[in-house]
């Protein structure tokens, strides 16, 4: 899986169903769920709506499977509500920077 060649990496999603991963990400996580990644940093993001009763859901399952799997979430995730603003785009990058500097750390 391409993922063993990173030293990091920054997962997305929207949330589906009732606060639920989509389909399409069941696949991926399966193949993740074979990779060693115990210390390896990463952070997620998604997109949701909030009028639903678990405001991307998806995003915090994903995060709790990542810590299950012993992997280090480097900041607390980024939720966004349908597309991202001008102001969103922003954290966004910010996101990723923040990223890159504690990796930096880590290193
Ligand atoms: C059937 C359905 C179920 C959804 N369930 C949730 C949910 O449980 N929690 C949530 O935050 N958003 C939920 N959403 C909203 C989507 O995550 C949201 O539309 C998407 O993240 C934003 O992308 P879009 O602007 O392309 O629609 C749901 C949307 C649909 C259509």
């Amino acid at each position: 899986m391409l993922l063993k060649k990173y030293d990091a990496f920054i997962l997305g999603t929207y949330t589906w169903g009732d606060g639920e991963l989509p389909d399409e990400f069941l696949d991926f996580l399966d193949e993740m769920e074979e990779l060693e990644l115990k210390g390896v940093v990463t952070s997620v993001f998604g997109s949701g709506d909030s009028t639903y009763r678990l405001f991307c859901g998806a995003v915090d399952e994903l995060e709790a499977k990542l810590q299950g799997w012993g992997a280090v979430i480097a900041q607390e995730s980024l939720k966004v509500e349908f597309g991202p603003t001008k102001e969103e785009k922003q954290l966004c990058r910010e996101f990723g920077e923040k990223m890159v500097a504690r990796l930096n750390v880590v290193k």
